[in-house]
């Protein structure tokens, strides 16, 4: 393993490392992890690491859905592990820590969509991925920040309801105003780790006029417009930010994104500087090597259930139905 960690930091973690990837072996388990889990999470299987897949919420999504393995170790989010389950219910899937939520997924409640419906009725709702499977649920169909253009236009009605995030909302309706054409309701949940990129990405341009800015759709529509208005930045996904700087020349970005999207970003372009006011998410980082380890010990033991994610059938079914038919479009 060669990364941005110390000699004795890295010896004292090869036992838990060794020991993961022969549980994963033991008891048929993978472990798929979100690109903003701390890089040690995020290293492969064949470059001595214990990842089978790393990828985005979309990806994680579609990779979980195909998995032959009975366990799977979601390190991740409890919002991604719960799809995961819905789109693959005969695996077991446990996540190292329940306690890794998201601000935006627990800003909304199945309730509060019913009385979105009852306000705005016929309207369609579309519900990005960060919510919980008791909301999706409820709701017409989902996105994620890779695919939400391309959904919200396949609806024909010319209002929207948007949920939860405030912020991707104003940021897809300005970015797309002409294509969309298309009034977006939208719900007042926030990312707390994208909520913060404000004046600290309008010095960081300061600091670095040369510098491209990468914008994750949940940053503020403020500074989205102005790095946008000053000719220099992209907003998009996570996948759209990374397939950008893969296909740019531009060898410098100022990040507005969570950090350790600009760690994995500079293990894949190692020619290219990553500039980031570093916000972490603490959801995320409630995962690491040795409460994974821990999960794999449980499997099979009377302590599975303390990372086992399950669902009631009934919300399963339902949340299903959003879930596929953003698939069946992505
Ligand atoms: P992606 O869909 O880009 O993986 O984003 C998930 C997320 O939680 C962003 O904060
Ligand atoms: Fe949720 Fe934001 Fe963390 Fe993503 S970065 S999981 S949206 S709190």
């Amino acid at each position: 393993m060669t990364n941005q960690y110390g000699n004795a930091y890295l010896e004292s973690i090869v036992p838990i490392v060794n020991e993961i990837r022969q549980l994963k072996k033991e008891k048929n388990a993978v472990v798929l992890s979100h690109y903003y889990m701390s890089p040690l999470l995020q290293i492969s299987e064949d470059q001595g690491g214990i990842s089978d897949f790393v990828g985005d919420s979309l990806g994680l999504s579609l990779e979980a859905k195909n998995v032959k393995a009975d366990n799977i170790v979601f390190c991740g989010v409890t919002f991604m592990a719960e799809t995961a389950y819905i789109l693959n219910p005969k695996k077991n899937v446990y996540i190292p820590d329940m306690d890794a939520g998201c601000s935006l997924a627990s800003s909304i409640t199945a309730a509060d969509v019913e009385k979105l419906r009852l306000e705005y009725p016929g309207i369609p709702v579309i519900a990005y991925i960060n919510t919980y499977a008791e909301t999706k649920a409820v709701c017409d169909i989902c996105c994620t920040s890779r695919n939400a253009v391309k959904i919200a236009s396949s609806f024909d009605s010319d209002k929207i309801i948007f949920i939860p995030d405030k912020f991707m909302g104003k940021n897809l309706s300005n970015s797309f105003k002409s294509a969309l054409n298309k009034d977006f309701i939208i719900w007042n949940g926030r990312c707390e780790v994208h909520e913060q990129f404000l004046e600290n990405i309008d010095s960081l341009m300061t600091t670095y006029p040369a510098a491209e800015v990468l914008l994750h759709w949940e940053v503020p529509d403020t500074t989205v417009d102005m790095a946008l208005a000053k000719g220099h930045g992209i907003v998009g996904s996570t996948a759209d930010l990374i397939k950008h700087v893969q296909d740019t020349d531009i060898k410098q970005f100022i990040l507005a994104s969570e950090c350790d999207l600009g760690a994995t970003m500079k293990g894949m372009f190692k020619d290219k500087q990553f500039i980031t006011p570093c916000i972490t998410c603490n959801y995320m980082k409630k995962i690491n090597l040795q409460n994974t380890l821990d999960t794999l010990r449980a499997i099979g033991t009377e302590d599975e259930y303390k990372y086992m994610i399950s669902l009631d059938p009934s919300i399963m079914e339902k949340a299903a139905i959003p879930i596929n038919k953003m698939i069946e479009m992505s």
